[in-house]
């Protein structure tokens, strides 16, 4: 064998995997970034959490016995319970609860749909509600009959064991 030969048989093998430091330092930073995550990950979650949920649904409120219920509109006062990501509150709300000819219960919200005051029954003598700040008048369905663009908001209404309760407001169905 010339020396030629024998040079080239010695010549170390070009390898191409990575070098023990390489190895290490993709192993720990790797293993770091997993830790980081971990740590991390539950923080941004624990922290915005509550805005992404959805408010809390309403749930039914018991208001009044259905015995106290006329014909006649009555104001009602309850508190909704209400959780708005790290709010949580207790507003009062009011309803007029009236019975129709039919016997048929229905709540409407005192919010005038002019700008949003709050409207009385029967305040003129009238039998309608009217609204003190602009005039708006309304009907005891809820229908607006002057100034205001829209009838009153209504309450979900369901009748349980002799009371009434209040659900979420939704559009007039009655007008
Ligand atoms: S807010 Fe009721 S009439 Fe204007």
């Amino acid at each position: 064998m010339s020396n030629h030969d024998q040079e080239k048989n010695h010549r170390p093998v070009k390898r191409n995997e990575m070098s023990r430091r390489q190895f290490l330092s993709y192993t720990l930073g790797g293993a770091t970034a997993f830790m980081a995550a971990g740590v991390t990950l539950p923080m941004i979650r624990f922290a915005v959490d509550p805005i992404l949920k959805k408010k809390s649904e309403s749930t039914w409120v018991k208001v009044v016995e259905e015995a106290k219920v006329t014909n006649e509109p009555q104001e009602f006062k309850f508190n909704i319970h209400q959780i708005d990501g790290w709010y949580v509150s207790d507003p009062e709300q009011t309803a007029w609860i009236t019975k129709d000819e039919q016997g048929n219960y229905f709540a409407l919200s005192p919010v005038c749909k002019h700008l949003g005051c709050t409207i009385g029954w029967n305040t003129e003598k009238n039998n309608e509600y009217v609204c003190p700040c602009h005039g708006a008048h309304y009907t005891m369905d809820g229908k607006n009959l002057s100034v205001a663009p829209k009838p009153l908001d209504e309450y979900d209404l369901k009748v349980e064991s002799g009371w009434i309760y209040l659900g979420p407001i939704k559009a007039n169905t009655r007008v």
